[in-house]
Formats: C-alpha cells, sequence, structure tokens
C-alpha cells in the first residue's frame, strides 16, 4: 500500500497553545507538521514567520513541512533551513521564471527536501521541467490565504498530468478543503500527502480524522 503522508495544518490550531496543539496530532499518528507562512503581500493574509518555526522545531520531532506563500522566497530560504524547516515549498508564481532553478538548488544545498506549489488557476504542466529536481509537488486546491475554504476539485484534476511525469518517489501534496471525501478523491488520482487543518482541528476525534485520510 502506498504510504499517504497526513500533514495536519497548524493554520487552524490554537496559536496560543501552539506545543499543545502539535503533541495533539504527533499523539494521534500525524506524519508531519505542516506551517503556513504568510506574507501580506503574495496573500493577504499574514501568519507566521521564522521565530515560530524556531520555536516548533523544540517540541516535536516530526518533521517541519513548511509552505512559504511568500513574495521573494529566495531571502528566506537560508532562514527558515536554519530554524528548522525539514521540506521547504514555495510558490511557483512567486518566483520569476528564471529563478526557480536556483531556489529550488538553495533549498537542497540546505540539506532541506525541496518542493514547489501552484495556484488554483496555475496550470500542472508549467511544473513539470522542475519534477526530476522536486521532492515534493504541492497542488493547492484552495486560493492559498485562508483555512476553511471550500476543496476545488477541478485543482485534483491536474494530479495525474504531475504523475505521469513525475520520476520514482516524488510526493504529490494536496492542501486545501481536505477531508475525508475530497481527501480519497485526491488519492484517487494519485496524491499521497494531504494537509489538512479544519478537518483535522475542529475534529471531536483527531485519531479518527486523521485516519480517514489515509
Ligand atoms: C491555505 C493553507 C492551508 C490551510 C488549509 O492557504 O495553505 O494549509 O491551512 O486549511 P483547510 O484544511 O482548513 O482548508
Ligand atoms: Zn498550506
Amino acid at each position: 500500500m502506498t504510504k499517504i503522508y497526513i500533514s495536519p495544518s497548524i493554520l487552524s490550531a490554537d496559536f496560543a497553545n501552539l506545543e499543545r496543539d502539535i503533541k495533539l496530532v504527533e499523539s494521534n499518528d500525524a506524519d508531519w507538521i505542516h506551517v503556513d507562512v504568510m506574507d501580506g503581500h503574495f496573500v493577504s493574509n499574514i501568519t507566521i514567520g521564522i521565530p515560530v518555526v524556531k520555536s516548533l522545531r523544540k517540541v516535536t520531532n516530526l518533521p517541519l513541512d513548511v509552505h512559504l506563500m511568500i513574495e521573494n522566497p529566495e531571502k528566506y530560504i537560508n532562514d527558515f533551513a536554519n530554524a528548522g524547516a525539514d521540506i521547504i515549498t514555495f510558490h511557483y508564481e512567486a518566483v520569476e521564471k528564471d529563478k526557480i532553478e536556483s531556489v529550488i538548488q538553495m533549498i537542497k544545498s540546505a540539506g532541506k527536501k525541496a518542493g514547489l506549489s501552484i495556484k488554483p488557476k496555475t496550470e500542472p504542466s508549467v511544473i513539470c521541467p522542475y519534477l526530476k529536481d522536486l521532492d515534493l509537488v504541492l497542488v493547492m486546491t484552495v486560493e492559498p490565504g485562508f483555512g476553511g475554504q471550500k476543496f476545488m476539485e477541478d485543482c485534483a484534476d491536474k494530479i495525474p498530468l504531475i504523475k505521469s511525469n513525475a520520476p520514482q518517489g516524488l510526493i504529490i501534496q494536496v492542501d486545501g478543503g481536505i477531508n475525508k471525501v475530497t481527501g480519497k478523491i485526491c488519492r484517487n488520482k494519485g496524491a499521497n500527502s494531504l494537509v489538512a487543518g479544519n478537518y483535522i482541528y475542529k475534529s471531536d476525534d483527531i485519531k479518527k480524522a486523521i485516519e480517514s485520510l489515509r
């Protein structure tokens, strides 16, 4: 059976109790911790940054899956790497085309796993040239910026094209509106990592919620 990496998004956690809320998913078999970094420019919302990642590193052994929704990610890659990020995903739309490859290499030189994400309106074919160098592709299934939005099924339709061009071992992640039903749609199309914020953190039974995504 394919291993499915479940990455609860702490955007839906209680920011005054991040340690508690990370332990809650860690003790219920989450694989990674998804950290949504927003700068108020690439997306309108502002969330958390480097000092928080550094603090989170001290309270969990799970890989920190850092999703950068920021402009000029190249300026901050080394800071996030030094703070303890394990996977660093940036947006295709946030970087000039001729710089994408160098940002990927910057992440890998820092010894981290490199991810590239596409927003709902971005065609999947544009990232095909980079697949051989990436560890992860993140297909957004909502417009980035906020948790709790409705899943866009047409975004999941991008997965088969990416999968058919992907080298062995590339992780295909989805993020936005993921629950038991939409998660299954994505898995069936070839995703093997699911991010979920609201569905996990607002559930009465965290263990069951995480399990239902596999
Ligand atoms: C949205 C973020 C997501 C968000 C998902 O911009 O990238 O990670 O937390 O939240 P849900 O699962 O509630 O849609
Ligand atoms: Zn995210």
